[in-house]
């Protein structure tokens, strides 16, 4: 990526990328409600919306698709993804589901408890609206003032939620999407475990992103090896899901995963439930191909050489950005979080800041990106609005798939916008979804003009 660290892969097929007029991407606001899940990918030039299952795999992973075992029961590609995970993971039982919201609903149906509280350091919105689903009551406690490790749990903060709430269940989401990607550290971890004994409560692990988080803790020196990171943070879980869109290296995949089958009752519970919504226990929402691809990927996301141009790239980028003064939340595994509170002061929280820049950013480039704050963090079952660490605007970064040209294009949208951000406007809503409101929303007319337009 950045001069000193070229990408450890070469390309080996290309896909051309759309280049929409200015007038087109304005009539794609309006016609999507001025909500970019609406708009078309073919209206898009660079997508960052998500780096969840828009990574490249490697000819490896191709090569594991043809030979996928496709056979209902007992198929090979589950055995393999089996032993991948035991072997990175040390997880020995494995639920494959089709992605990570399937392995919480399952989790939440089995484990939800109405009225009990789960703790975390932040959830991400979907284990959110799965944990309120089930009747539970959502905290979190992250450590505000890491700057390395800021996904870390607040260790005194959980000790009072344990003390003081009826408590069911703490979830280590690694890295921690909702507070800029920053991962957990293992020594952080450790102290969560040990509170999380002490109060006899469990802790779990989503796990979509845990060999960037892996690869932080490597370079903090807390263990031998990315892998060896892996494997000691699991080690303190007693169970994981993982969306494996992301350090899976797959465009679609997911997985529960246990140590053991020791606990009967709650291994039954599971499999009824996969059963009935994702699939046999052998191949649970997901073909045999997938689940060989996913099998190579999570081996491949775990290399070091791998991970250290991943993580660079995400500081390249943030490198640019800041550079010409654009606020952004320091650099975690997956994504740019750009400050968009901090930017645009003079937008409040619930003016949406972030949105309104990500309107912004599409309109003079054709960049798609994600709001990461109010709007995403949505409301409780009382209706009020849930707290979130920012109003951030995520530059999610797909796996294996942009070069540093097209950071530098992304770079160049910022400049414009710079020019004229103190007039970005305020977002209202049109239709407020009730749940998930980020995806389904719309938004009244974005009236805004930048002073120029970039293309290809
Ligand atoms: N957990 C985390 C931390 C996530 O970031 C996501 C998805 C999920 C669970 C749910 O997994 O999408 O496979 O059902 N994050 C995506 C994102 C959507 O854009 O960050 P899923």
């Amino acid at each position: 990526m950045s001069s000193n660290n070229p990408s450890p892969w070469k390309i080996k097929a290309v896909e051309a990328i759309p280049n929409p007029s200015p007038e087109e991407r304005r009539k794609a606001l309006i016609d999507s409600g001025y909500n970019l899940f609406n708009v078309s990918s073919s209206l898009v030039t660079i997508d960052l919306l998500t780096d969840s299952g828009t990574g490249s795999m490697s000819h490896n992973q191709w090569a594991a698709i043809l030979s996928g075992d496709e056979s209902y029961a007992g198929s090979q590609s589950f055995y393999a993804l089996k032993e991948s995970v035991k072997d990175l993971f040390g997880y020995k039982v494995v639920i494959p589901t089709h992605q990570g919201r399937a392995a919480e609903d399952i989790l939440f149906s089995a484990f939800g408890k109405e009225k009990k509280g789960v703790v975390s350091n932040h959830l991400f919105d979907t284990t959110t609206a799965h944990a309120l689903e089930s009747g539970m009551n959502i905290f979190s406690c992250l450590d505000e003032g890491n700057d390395v490790f800021g996904g870390n749990f607040d260790i005194g903060l959980l000790e009072d939620l344990l003390k003081n709430q009826d408590i069911d269940l703490i979830v280590a989401t690694v890295t921690c999407n909702s507070a800029g990607g920053l991962p957990v550290s293992l020594n952080n971890l450790k102290k969560v475990k040990k509170v999380a004994d002490s109060y006899n409560v469990k802790m779990w692990i989503d796990m979509a992103r845990i060999a960037e988080n892996s690869y932080f803790q490597y370079l903090h020196g807390e263990g031998k090896s990315p892998q060896d990171c892996a494997l000691q943070t699991c080690a303190l879980s007693d169970g994981a899901w993982m969306s494996s869109k992301k350090d899976g290296l797959v465009n679609i995949g997911g997985f529960i995963a246990l140590k053991d089958k020791s606990d009967k009752e709650k291994y039954e519970k599971l499999v009824e439930l996969e059963i009935l919504k994702e699939g046999f226990i052998t191949y649970g929402g997901l073909a045999g191909r997938d689940m060989n691809a996913l099998s190579v990927g999570l081996r491949e996301a775990l290399e070091p050489r791998y991970l250290k141009h991943r993580i660079n790239e995400i500081k390249f980028l943030y490198d640019l950005l800041t550079d010409i003064g654009v606020p952004c939340v320091n650099p975690g595994g997956h994504a740019v979080y750009v400050d968009a509170g901090k930017w645009l002061k003079h937008l409040k929280n619930d003016d949406f800041p972030a949105q309104s820049l990500s309107l912004a950013l599409y309109l003079v480039a054709g960049i798609r990106t994600s709001e990461i704050g109010s709007l995403c963090a949505g409301r409780d079952n009382q209706g009020r609005q849930i707290s979130c660490p920012g109003e951030y605007l995520r530059l999610a970064i797909p796996r294996r798939t942009y070069t540093s040209d097209h950071f530098v294009y992304i770079k160049q949208a910022f400049e414009i916008i710079s020019e004229n951000k103190d007039s970005l406007p305020v977002v209202k809503f049109k239709k407020e979804a009730k749940k998930l409101r980020h995806f389904q929303s719309l938004f009244e007319d974005f009236l805004w003009t930048p002073s120029k337009y970039l293309n290809l």
